[in-house]
């Protein structure tokens, strides 16, 4: 069988505003991304996933999109975007976009017209609201000049689309199409389980699961995705589409990815379990039995960074358990996401000045919750402040970065072996070398307590999430290990990849 490039492939997620500026306006760009290809070349991805770059006015750092057929002048030109597709493409890169479907931006000429009174069912305008909550917290209604009031699921900056319009489905038709003439190889779908509401908008009543929200997750969504992959799969080449699909069970996110639905969906149950081995083993199982081509993320631009997820009273624990469930997740079958800073292992930037701090979480939710911004500071590229080389000359970017990210920054770690990165550089390349001779399917091997162990054809992987060092298994070589192994045991919080070659 062929195996598609998406199935096992490493996908590095740019979030744009923070990865490079190229400009010298504190902001990240396409300029600055087509920049450092070389870089993501050399740490050894296979694809990147660009978060939205259109025009926005920037009321959730561009999930509120304005022109979807367009690049915002702060993230540069629809030329700078076809220079880095092609870049991308010369260093043997993928390139997947993302689409946000759910809601536009209030400044989007359809709701601008909607608010004048001009096709207003493209969007969900009522005369009373119902008790729906936005993500972001408070009411998701707001009510207009005229005394209706509109539907958003987020900001108020966010209205949502009514998927029940055929005009929105045609006008989303044509936006794929627009990028994918532009040679982007797939789409990461924004809120993709949220498109359709239920019929007469029911008040949220006190179910507790997803699977019967009246808000997400509605079977018409379906459709939409058939499709799109009907588009996706008239174009040359093996475009694709990954879903954000929030659920509460893998039987539901595997009925996003079927075969003539979305190729891939994130698997969040993997970045909500907790350290545990058991709580492990029944993600992986679980999505294994359920999902035909799996997918692994531990971080992203909306959750706090896995490294200080991971962090226990004991100083260290954070990166050492970051590191192992990195090496975890590589051995596992299926795709892998990684979120732009993660090969540094940067931790969340928790103390950042309220003045600072642009996400609408923060805003919405009255300044009592942090918000997204502590896992979106400006990448240190280089020892020096004020920017540590993500912005050229003197520049501050657009988010304090703190004084710790001098030590990790990409110049202090390349070429240090013992660094994360150098880490992820070598876990990237073995994962390269394995790829042909490893099967797709996962064999569990007796592991003491606190530990697993599993094998994929000459693939061992053993993680110890145990306070007490443990025995390796039965092996002919030691490939790569998290930490360093004390007298051939795999202490707490480490994880090692064995070769055998029986
Ligand atoms: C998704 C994005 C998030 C954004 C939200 C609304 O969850 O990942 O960053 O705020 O959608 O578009």
């Amino acid at each position: 069988m062929d195996i598609p490039w998406w199935r096992d492939a490493v996908v590095y997620e740019i979030y744009v505003r923070s990865f490079a500026d190229a400009s010298g306006d504190g902001v990240g760009d396409l300029a600055g991304v087509w920049e450092r290809l070389p870089y993501l070349r050399w740490l050894g991805v296979d694809a990147i996933w660009l978060t939205p770059f259109y025009p926005s006015p920037m009321a959730d750092g561009g999930y509120d999109v304005a022109d979807y057929r367009g690049v915002d002048p702060l993230f540069g030109t629809l030329a700078d975007f076809e220079a880095l597709v092609a870049g991308a493409h010369e260093h043997g890169l993928k390139v997947i976009v993302d689409i946000v479907p759910n809601h536009s931006s209030a400044a989007h000429p359809w709701f601008q017209a909607a608010l004048r009174g001009e096709g207003r069912d493209r969007y969900i305008f009522r005369d009373t609201f119902n008790n729906w909550q936005s993500t972001f917290g408070g009411p998701a209604w707001t009510q207009t000049p005229d005394g209706q009031y509109y539907l958003h699921l987020f900001a108020p900056d966010q209205p949502d689309f009514n998927w029940r319009n055929p005009e929105v489905h045609r006008e989303f038709l044509d936006i794929l199409r627009f990028w994918l003439d532009r040679g982007v190889d797939g789409f990461r779908i924004d809120v993709a389980m949220g498109l359709y509401k239920a019929e007469g908008l029911p008040n949220v009543g006190d179910q507790s699961f997803m699977s019967v929200s009246p808000v997400w997750g509605q079977p018409e969504v379906h459709d939409v995705y058939r499709d799109w992959r009907r588009l996706l799969d008239a174009y040359p080449g093996e475009r694709m589409a990954v879903g954000e699909v929030w659920t509460d069970s893998p039987e539901d996110l595997a009925r996003y990815v079927r075969p003539d639905e979305l190729h891939q969906s994130f698997n969040f149950a993997w970045l909500e379990a907790p350290w545990s081995p058991t709580a492990f083993r029944e993600v992986i199982d679980d999505t294994l039995a359920t999902v035909p081509f799996a997918t692994w993320v531990l971080s992203n631009h909306d959750v706090v960074r896995h490294r200080t997820r991971y962090e226990t009273a004991d100083p260290g624990t954070g990166l050492a358990r970051a590191r192992a469930a990195l090496l975890m997740m590589l051995a596992l079958p299926g795709s892998a996401y990684l979120y732009q800073g993660e090969e540094l292992g940067l931790p969340e930037v928790t103390d950042l000045p309220a003045e600072a701090r642009q996400d609408p979480v923060f805003f919405q939710s009255q300044r009592t919750l942090p918000g997204r911004d502590g896992c979106r500071v400006p990448i240190p590229w280089t020892v020096d402040p004020p920017s540590h080389g993500f912005s050229p000359g003197g520049v501050e970017p657009w988010l304090p970065q703190p004084a710790t990210f001098a030590e990790l920054s990409v110049e202090k770690q390349e070429g240090d072996t013992d660094s994360t990165l150098e880490f992820y550089r070598q876990a990237l390349a073995r994962r390269r070398d394995l790829a042909e001779s490893i099967p797709y399917t996962l064999e569990w091997l007796d592991s003491p307590e606190g530990a697993l162990f599993f094998t994929r054809g000459p693939l061992t992987c053993a993680i110890n999430c145990g306070p007490r060092p443990v025995e390796l298994p039965a092996h002919d070589a030691v490939l790569l290990s998290s930490g360093p192994l004390k007298r051939g045991l795999l202490p707490p919080d480490a994880a090692v990849w064995l070769r055998h070659d029986s």
